[in-house]
């Protein structure tokens, strides 16, 4: 039997940690917040700001929602970004992606504070990250569902040092920084992509393999080492009866949720490639808790360092 990797509950323990740090702050009069700008009316995203801005609440820290019309121009936004930046009770800024077409993505997460860049996905912080300051003073601002990897798999008692580490596919928000995140624990890492030859053989030597691809149920069985650790970073929505054979023919409580609800959630690792690992992240409720608690423990390392503690 494979190991389930319990998000939900490392996540639990992690939003325990900042609810006390939290309050030992407020102890010295300080109350980290965060600010979520959501622009326009993705359902998705609002879904996951609101998640956020709770989440905030329930750990006791100031947060506050800004929802600018789809509308909104660039150079709207880039005013926005500098009255956050210069707000003494805003610790964090949180742009949530994507933007509409006509804003420039880039150049507005370019106009965020790296200070209060509780994503990471500043250049500063990418540069700090793949320099390794990872601690202390002006150090790295980690992108949270990476930092939520590294996190499950310590409290998970699993190895990283000098395994076999593969990551698949290379955003910024995830395969790039999971990566380096990795190295600096000492594996021996190996990132794949779109262009990568012989694909599976690569997979197959994987100790640790974290699928950041986007697409549902793309690693299969044979791209799996028996005993292997997978983490599952993709989150895929499947509403088509046949597609949901595919991946979970013959179980029968995803069916029921599946005809109930008229979709479910896949990973980009196939559910049928968990069984031939050792220990594995599900989906829903793998890597995804992690995120939102990572987020919570940037915003509280934001307010500390910005101050100096
Ligand atoms: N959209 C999807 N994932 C993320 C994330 O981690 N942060 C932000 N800001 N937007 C996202």
């Amino acid at each position: 039997m494979s190991r389930v990797l319990d998000g939900v509950a490392i996540a639990a323990e992690i939003k325990a940690e900042v609810a006390a740090e939290v309050s030992q702050l407020a102890a010295q009069g300080i109350r980290p917040g965060l600010a979520a700008v959501l622009v326009g009316n993705v359902a998705a995203s609002e879904i996951y700001v609101r998640s956020k801005v709770k989440t905030c609440a329930d750990l006791g820290l100031y947060s506050e929602m800004i929802t600018p019309p789809e509308t909104v121009t660039t150079e709207e936004m880039l005013t926005l970004v500098a009255d956050l930046n210069a707000r003494e009770d805003i610790d964090g800024i949180l742009i949530q992606l994507p933007l509409p077409g006509h804003v420039d993505t880039k150049r507005l997460l370019d106009a965020v504070s790296p200070e209060k860049d509780v994503d990471g996905f500043h250049p500063v912080n990418a540069g700090r990250l793949q320099a390794g300051r990872l601690s202390g003073k002006s150090s790295a601002l980690v992108p949270c569902t990476p930092a939520g990897v590294i996190e499950i798999l310590k409290r998970s008692g699993i190895a990283i040092a000098g395994q076999h580490a593969v990551v698949v596919g290379r955003s910024d928000i995830v395969g790039k920084p999971a990566a380096m995140l990795l190295l600096h624990q000492n594996a021996t890492v190996t990132i794949c992509h779109s262009k990568t030859q012989d694909l599976p053989s690569i997979t197959r030597q994987a100790d640790i393999l974290v699928a950041a691809i986007g697409r549902a149920g793309f690693i299969t069985p044979e791209m799996v080492k028996p005993g292997a650790t997978v983490i599952d970073v993709g989150i895929n929505r499947i509403t088509d009866r046949a597609e949901f054979e595919k991946f979970f023919a013959g179980d029968e409580k995803r069916a029921e949720s599946f005809s109930k609800r008229g979709s479910t959630l896949v990973g980009d690792v196939h559910p049928q490639a968990f069984a031939v690992a050792g220990a594995y992240t599900p989906v829903p409720g793998g890597v995804g808790p992690l995120t939102i608690a990572m987020l919570m423990a940037n915003t509280v390392r934001a307010a500390r360092m910005r101050r100096g503690l």
